[in-house]
Formats: structure tokens, sequence, C-alpha cells
């Protein structure tokens, strides 16, 4: 048994209520100015104003003491939407962009997403493990502890189930906490060009039971977008993935208003992705239905887009999440500080806001909230030294480096 008594700390953290936090919650942070935090064997005991917690330590003799400066303590990020299992960089693609060519052209003409199959489908697993473990510490050094990364650089069974290897892999080889999603439907891979549906009837007869007796994909999710999954084909891919047992998520709107966000919220997703094109209507059944909005701010900046409305979703009671959507295409960005200072400057979303976003509904929007997202009894011991004093330094030091120290499991990893 370890037990470790941090003190001298000023942490902000969400209160979790058993549900992501919407409207007028999502600002609510708890600030305790001088406060001192218990653990035992990696979780939280106990967490409080400094003499509260000495005075139960007393019997407990801590092996261990940490002093954290009077700096400010928050949650470590929870990064619920990733590409970050890649192999090989795409800077011809975004030179074609900044000539104003299109991301989905890109991809039309067999570009995007597809030369990134070529490049992963050609990779031999230890070098698809090293490329995307390299980009993984690099997330951790940024603050994010539990990290979502999805598949859909395959495109075929056996290069998912090779991506899924990785992507576990990357989950016991690394400090992270990995969630794993499948997304077989990111792209139609060329040997189905012009037969998407012929690829559709592959993912749900071949792919998603082949996905699902492996055993590590938690989630599924779906590019619906023009000229990849239309409406029609997300709803069945994501009700067959539903009925072997994956929890669902759906890129929606990113581009075109398809109307993925009322998909999303009809086949009961637990969070839509993107929405940058998102319609009032799909907002609307968004929040009724209690529909996570991950918002990905860093992808709109790298599109040259405008931002999605996270404000107004917060308004409408959609609780709002973050996300770096790190991928070699459209965001190569594995940094939450980065997000987290566009959702503040760009967005308008509150530091309150956006703390909650990048922890608490981020958590919730993987499945992870019983253990991570806050700084509460019996979660874990996932957290952050800041430079400064209050969470708004990650907007306020642009393009710094604002997480000093990070603890996963009250272990000091960074
Ligand atoms: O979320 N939009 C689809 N998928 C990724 C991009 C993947 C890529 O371009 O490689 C996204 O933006
Ligand atoms: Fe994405």
């Amino acid at each position: 048994m370890t037990v470790k008594l941090f003190v001298n700390a000023r942490c902000f953290t969400p209160i979790d209520p058993g549900r992501p936090l919407s409207g007028n919650d999502q600002g609510m942070i708890r600030e305790i100015p001088r406060s001192a935090i218990l653990t035992q064997d990696g979780r939280i005991l106990q967490i409080g104003p400094e003499p509260e917690v000495l005075e139960a330590v007393r019997h407990l003799s801590p092996d261990q003491e940490i002093d954290c400066g009077g700096h400010c303590v928050i949650p470590g990020f929870v990064d619920p939407h990733t590409h970050l299992c890649f192999h090989g960089l795409r800077e011809s693609e975004f030179s074609m962009r900044l000539e104003g060519i299109p991301y989905l052209e890109i991809l039309r003409r067999g570009g995007g997403i597809l030369s990134s199959v070529k490049r992963v489908r050609a990779a031999t697993e230890e070098e698809l493990f090293k490329s995307t473990q390299q980009l993984a510490q690099s997330a951790l050094a940024h603050g994010t502890t539990t990290i979502e990364i999805k598949s859909g650089y395959g495109l075929e069974t056996q290069a998912e189930l090779k991506m899924l290897r990785v992507i576990d892999r990357v989950g016991r080889q690394s400090p992270l906490d990995v969630v794993p999603t499948f997304m077989g439907a990111h792209a139609i891979p060329e040997e189905f060009a012009g037969d998407s549906e012929g690829f559709v009837e592959m993912i749900i007869h071949e792919m998603l039971p082949e996905v699902a007796t492996q055993g590590i994909a938690r989630f599924c999710d779906v590019f619906c977008e023009e000229g990849v999954f239309s409406i029609a084909q997300s709803r069945r891919i994501l009700e067959a993935a539903r009925a072997l047992g994956f929890g669902i998520k759906i890129h929606a709107d990113e581009v075109h208003d398809l109307g993925g966000a009322g998909l999303a919220a009809s086949v009961g997703a637990l969070s839509a992705e993107h929405l940058l094109a998102a319609s009032d209507e799909g907002l609307k059944a968004m929040a009724a239905a209690g529909t996570i909005a991950v918002l990905l701010p860093a992808t709109a900046y790298s599109l040259g887009k405008p931002f999605a409305r996270g404000r107004e979703m917060i308004r409408l009671g959609v609780p709002v999440a973050l996300a770096t959507d790190c991928n070699p295409g459209s965001c190569f960005c594995e940094s939450i500080p980065f997000v987290f200072g566009l959702a503040v400057l760009g967005m308008k979303l509150s530091p309150e806001e956006a703390l909650t976003a990048t922890t608490l509904n981020a958590a919730y929007a993987v499945g992870q909230a019983k253990s991570c997202g806050s700084l509460e009894p019996g979660k874990k011991a996932d957290f952050l030294i800041l430079e400064g004093q209050t969470p708004a330094i990650l907007a306020y030091h642009a393009g710094g480096s604002p997480v000093k120290a990070v603890y996963k499991g009250a272990e000091r990893v960074v």
C-alpha cells in the first residue's frame, strides 16, 4: 500500500453528479485555494482544504509528501476523439489545402484518408506501434492522461484488427489509459469505389463481428458525410454495432449538414462529434436526448472554417466536450491546451466551461467518468500541475506549455 500526500495545491475541478454537466452547470467548478490531496495506490482517498486533509492523515503516515508550490492543480485531460494511430504525415496535402483545394476534394481524388490507408496497410505492426506510441507520449506531455484512439486507416478486416491491437498495446505500454474505437466506416476504400453499399455490407457482416470477437474496441464510429457514408448507411452500421454491444459515436455534420446531429440523438449515440454545420433542429434533438457534443476547434482552425457553435450548444443545454481530433489530415494536433485556448477565445466558452469540457464531460464521452475526469475520492489520482494560479492560464499562455507536471495514478510521469 502506497500513501501519498500532495499539499499546497490550488485545486480546480468539476464535481461529478453522475452525468455530464450541461447548461449553467457546465461552468460550475469547485475551487479549493489551499488544498491537499491524499492518495492511496493511485486513487484519491481525500481532497479538501489542507487542514481537513492533514487532520485525517494524522494516523496514516504517508510514504511521500509532495509540495505543489501553490500552483493550479486540475484533473488530467481526457481526449475523447483522436485518430493518432497512423503512419507517415501528409504534408503535401496540407500544401494543397493552402492552395484552396477542399479537404473532401482531396479525398475524392484518392488522397486524404485513403493515402493514410495505403501507409497503414503497408506498415508492420511494430512500425505502426512506434509511430502511435510516440504521438501518444507527446499527448501525455501536453497533459492528456486518458485518450480515445480510433482505427479507420485499415478499411479491410485484417488491417483494422492490426490497428486495434496497436491501439490496445499503447494502452498497456504507456502511462495513458486508452479507449479504442472501431472506425471501419471512415472512408470508402479503393476496392469498393462506386460501391459504398457493398462496403457497408462488409462492415456489418464481416468487420463488426470480427472486431467484436477480438474484444478490444469499446465504441464504433462512422464518418457521416457527403460522399462518404449517408445517413441511412450510418444508421445501419451503428444499429448493427449497438446490437453487438459497442457504444456508438458519429462524425456528424463536419462539412455538410446531412442531419448527423439528429441521427446521433435518434440512435441514442453517446456523442456526436465535429458539428460545424449542425442545424438548430439537430442540436435541440441532441439536448433532449442528452447526446454529448464533442467539439474539435483545432480541426476548424486547421481547415480554415468557422468554429462549431459551442456557446449556443451550452445555451441549448447540450453537454459539451472538447477533443483534439489528432490525425495526419484535417488536424495534426495532440495538444489539449491548444484546443482549450481555441475554445475560450474562438468559441467563447468560459475557462470553467472549457475545463469541464476537457475533463469530466470528455470522460463521459468515452464512458470513463467512473474512474477519471474530476478530482474526487475514489477516482484515479490523475492530475496536472499548471503554471499560474487558475485554469485560464491554458488560454492565456497561447502556444506555451502551461502543463508543468503530469501525475497518472499519483505517479509523476512528465
Ligand atoms: O475527424 N473527418 C474524418 N476523419 C478525420 C480526418 C482523418 C484524416 O484526414 O486522416 C476527422 O477530421
Ligand atoms: Fe475525427
